[in-house]
């Protein structure tokens, strides 16, 4: 087989078998296929496409590059979830502690935040002492006897999507539905949990920004998962307007917190609400309907807050912080952004809001920068309010008091002030 006479069919629109999938994979995560030739077959990936079966190929080949995680010594069904990215998106941290307080486990490996996007690695390790870096063995032992744990990624998974990411990043070729979704997916597979359930994000703030791009990324992912034999099910969510009212790392731990014991944004506990019944449904727990009850009844009965502080423990961190959140880290310096005019606030673009957060201290510019987690930013005002010209519609949180300058211009940028409400847009939009 030969790697130019693969790039040469796609690029005329042919359809790749499994056999030169895999030889692509291999080859590329070997390094006997060079990054040139790489390139030109996700290009041609890009502008032709693959059908499922071709992403499901691709996908199953890329799980097969690396180690793939087996949760066999767990007893019972092993709940995970996924997220798309998106801003003040603390979902894990409130949904995890649910779900495990209905009975079901969770196994969920989570990742860092990049750019505007926030990452719940960073968020648990806002929590003193929360360690985040488990063995194989220790999150198996966690999740065994916490029924939950949170963990950055062990072991070599998945090598060919990190090779693959880097290319595509210089390449332009990020945006293709069968690469984002056997990326995503290859991942969700190795990490090796029965049931799936991904938060599709839709809106300024997200990947996807309309609701058709959304929904055709979700079918693609829900339909390489179902033919890799697990069930998944995907929710898309709106990301036009953050989540909640904290950007930030421990800033949005708090806010978890307060969701977890019934209070807290009505966005949060809906979204939350809504993603753990479909992971309880779908681990046979019952009726989405009969789920969704059950899912606030662990909140209101503090089930699920009480499972928070036994993650929290089992991990090493201080699980006082969830009888008193002022335990977590707080930042030197608390500065209001104010409205530049009255009217109603029509939008408040999460992207711009994400990256004025970033520029406090809450998120990575390049892999490399450190993260401040007392840092970011509180929304005192959301969408549709009403606001007089001078009125606080954010506090910014930061350690260093020259960051706030070039965070309060990108924030002008973000925040819309109009005459008219605007149209409230739904949160959860559809189900795949
Ligand atoms: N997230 C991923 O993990 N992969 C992609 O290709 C895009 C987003």
């Amino acid at each position: 087989m030969r790697m130019v006479d693969i790039i040469a069919k796609k690029r005329d629109g042919g359809k790749l078998s499994r056999e030169e999938i895999e030889f692509f994979i291999k080859g590329y995560t070997e390094g006997s296929i060079p990054d040139y030739q790489a390139s030109a077959l996700l290009m041609a990936i890009c502008l032709k496409g693959m059908d499922m079966e071709e992403a499901t190929h691709l996908t199953m080949a890329m799980v097969a590059s690396g180690d793939q995680i087996d949760l066999s010594a767990i007893e019972g069904i092993k709940v995970d979830k996924h997220s798309t990215g998106g801003v003040g998106d603390k979902t894990t941290l409130v949904l995890g502690p649910i779900v495990a307080a209905c009975g079901v486990k969770v196994a969920k490996m989570s990742g860092r935040g990049l750019g505007h996007t926030g990452g719940t690695i960073d968020k648990l390790e806002s929590i003193p002492g929360f360690n985040t870096q488990l063995t194989r063995e220790e999150f198996i032992r966690a999740v065994k006897e916490t029924g939950i744990a949170v963990a950055g990624q062990t072991g070599n998974l998945v090598p060919a999507d990190k090779k693959l990411y880097a290319l595509r990043d210089v390449t332009g070729t990020v945006r293709s539905l069968a690469l984002i979704s056997s990326s995503i997916m290859s991942k969700k597979l190795a990490a090796g949990s029965d049931v799936i359930v991904l938060d599709v994000k839709t809106g300024s703030g997200a990947f996807m920004k309309t609701v058709e791009e959304a929904r055709e990324l979700a079918e693609a992912m829900v339909s390489i998962g179902t033919r890799a034999g697990k069930k998944v099910a995907a929710v898309i969510t709106d990301m036009d307007r953050p989540l909640g009212y904290a950007v930030g790392n421990a800033l949005e731990v708090r806010e978890a917190i307060d969701v977890l014991k019934g209070k807290g944004p009505e966005d949060v506990r809906e979204v939350c609400l809504t993603l753990a019944a479909k992971m309880l449904e779908l681990a046979g727990k019952g009726s989405f309907g009969h789920c969704r009850e059950l899912a606030a009844q662990a909140i209101a009965s503090g089930a699920a807050l009480r499972k928070l502080e036994q993650m929290i423990r089992a991990q090493g961190g201080l699980a006082d912080v969830v009888r008193d959140p002022a335990l977590l880290p707080k930042a030197a310096h608390v500065k209001a952004y104010r409205a530049k005019r009255g009217g109603y606030i029509t939008g408040i673009q999460s992207e711009r809001l994400g990256i004025a957060a970033m520029m406090l201290g809450a998120g990575r510019a390049t892999k490399e920068s450190t993260i401040d987690p007392a840092a970011g930013i509180v929304l005192l005002k959301k969408p549709g309010d009403s606001v007089k010209e001078g009125d606080a519609l954010m506090e910014l949180h930061a350690n260093d008091e020259t960051l706030f300058e070039s965070a309060l211009a990108e924030l002008d940028i973000a925040v819309a002030i109009g005459d008219n409400v605007p149209e409230p847009a739904p949160l959860v939009i559809d189900f795949v």
